[in-house]
């Protein structure tokens, strides 16, 4: 078979059982459940158990994924696992995915892009199946974010969740309908400030001095943030669709990443889409950065609010900073 094509074949996702809610956070910081819902829509998130590493919900995600592709994980030939959390520097967390679930003949790395993780996984994913050089992948969207957080800091403990999505892709020839089409990517390193774990890497070694005030925890500026997610994710999605010869008008589904219910609102907005086309579970997850978007692909999948030859829209904005958007048939 001459691949020419790639698309995803089975999805699969993992949220973590304990549930922390916003009056839950009300005992923690001064806020509450009314702030939170009305400047975010979250209401819940959920937080990884004791010992559950970022690891563990990508293999639970995967093997959901595995079995709904009715594929074996020695099948696979690359993983990738877009996270900010990785278990650790090295190895890579597809690593230790890799070693988990079985899947003795795969390549792995990881990628780093924050919450535009898992858009600009698909595509690296998407040149090797391309090329030829791999015939299917196994992209991961995980994070234990929580472990980033600081609970003492109002303006950024509430807004962040655990959780894992995955996706199997595979080349396709020209008969398949089912593929991906455009697919925008974009990075901005001089607004890198604006949101951003600034220490515990190798510019700003945690110390005794330093710990004190947690510079290895998220550090984000909420509001100017806002506006280069809502901007970016427009112009990624119109880019997006115009490459791929449609308008928002044929768009049967938005799949955004889930940072705050008033972005995935402001996008509708500008893109001129009703708001049952935008797939929403930030109330129940939170952002969980790469996840948001898998977790969101999956559920709508098992929902079946994904039916073949459908047009669908993936779009991410993240730390960096990143986006990313592509458009593809269900
Ligand atoms: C973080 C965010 C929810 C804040 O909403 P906002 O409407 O911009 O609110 P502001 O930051 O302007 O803060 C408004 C006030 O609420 C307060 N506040 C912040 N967090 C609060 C909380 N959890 N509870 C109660 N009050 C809070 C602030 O201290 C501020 O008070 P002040 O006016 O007395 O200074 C919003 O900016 C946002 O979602 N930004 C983008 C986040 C994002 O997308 N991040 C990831 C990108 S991938």
């Amino acid at each position: 078979m001459s691949v020419t094509h790639t698309r995803i074949i089975a999805t699969g996702s993992y949220m973590p059982e304990k549930i922390l809610t916003n009056d839950d956070l009300s005992k923690i910081v001064d806020t509450s459940d009314e702030w939170i819902t009305t400047r975010t829509g979250i209401q819940e998130r959920r937080i990884a158990a004791e010992g559950q590493a970022t690891s563990d919900l990508a293999s639970n995600a995967a093997l959901r994924a595995l079995e709904a592709a009715g594929m074996k994980a020695d099948e696979l030939d690359l993983i990738i696992v877009a996270t900010v959390t990785p278990d650790m520097f090295f190895p890579s967390t597809a690593c230790v995915v890799q070693k988990k679930i079985g899947a003795t003949n795969a390549v792995c790395f990881d990628i780093s892009a924050a919450c535009s993780g898992f858009l600009y996984a698909l595509q690296v994913a998407r040149q090797f199946i391309g090329s030829g050089t791999r015939k299917n992948a196994l992209v991961i969207g995980a994070e234990k974010l929580t472990s980033l957080v600081n609970w003492k800091d109002r303006n950024t403990c509430v807004l962040f969740g655990d959780g894992a999505g995955a996706a199997i892709l595979k080349g396709v020839n020209e008969s398949s309908t089912s593929r991906m089409l455009g697919s925008v990517m974009g990075s901005d390193g001089t607004l890198a400030d604006l949101l951003k774990v600034p220490g515990g890497g190798s510019a700003l070694p945690i110390t005794q001095e330093n710990a004190a005030s947690r510079p290895n925890t998220i550090h984000m500026e909420g509001r100017e943030t806002f506006k280069h997610a809502v901007t970016r994710m427009c112009q990624a999605a119109e880019q997006a669709l115009a490459q791929s010869g449609y308008t928002a008008n044929d768009v049967a589904l938005v799949i955004p990443h889930q940072a705050n219910a008033r972005i995935i609102t402001a996008i509708a907005d500008r893109l001129g889409l009703p708001e049952e086309k935008m797939f929403m579970n930030v109330q129940r997850y939170g952002n969980t950065s790469a996840a948001t978007i898998p977790v969101a692909l999956d559920e709508a999948a098992r929902a079946g609010r994904l039916k073949e030859g459908d047009v669908i829209l993936l779009v991410a904005f993240g730390g960096g900073f990143t986006w990313a958007s592509t458009v593809m048939i269900w």
